[in-house]
């Protein structure tokens, strides 16, 4: 039997720093375990300032240096992607407040989860918004996506 792909949306503000982060992290995840067929990735920004930008120079420079891709483009959230995404993965609590106002149903609020949630450390919260720090903000976030993309795909596998 033929199975559709599984949808993931990772969700910041910008989108120009940790969600196209997460979604070049889960990507090479699925590479290395050549799972990329089955599933269909994207990012998004709950904010539409970046709309059609590359990602932030930061973050391809930090993110490069592990090996990562990065091939979106800025987009913003918008309500069909409740449709289109089987689980839209959001960063930090103001990006879970809005992606949750926009849901129209349980059914559509239960796709929602928290990127942090999945990271083995309980003391992680939140993937903290790098864009005003320095490079140490940078390798954090890509150190907390590492750990939390692996654990997310774990479990979602888990849950087939
Ligand atoms: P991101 O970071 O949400 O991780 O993409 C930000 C990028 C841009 C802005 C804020 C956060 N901004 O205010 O333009």
């Amino acid at each position: 039997m033929t199975r559709s792909a599984t949808h993931v949306l990772f969700v910041c503000l910008g989108n120009i720093c940790r969600s196209p982060a997460a979604e070049s992290v889960f990507n090479f995840l699925l590479e290395k375990k050549n799972l990329h067929k089955e599933f269909v990735v994207e990012s998004a920004g709950t904010g539409g300032w970046h709309v059609g930008e590359r990602p932030d120079a930061r973050m391809l420079r930090h993110g490069e240096k592990r090996g990562l891709k990065f091939e979106s483009l800025g987009r913003q959230f918008v309500k069909a992607d409740f449709t289109r995404f089987d689980h839209i993965v959001v960063m930090d609590d103001a990006n879970y407040r809005d992606v949750s106002r926009m849901a129209e149903s349980v059914v559509e609020s239960g796709k929602i989860v928290k990127m942090a949630a999945f990271h083995l450390s309980k003391t992680t919260k939140e993937v903290p918004d790098p864009y005003y720090g320095g490079p140490d903000g940078f390798e954090l976030v890509l150190d907390i996506l590492e750990n939390a993309c692996a654990e997310f795909l774990k479990s979602i596998s888990k849950a087939d």
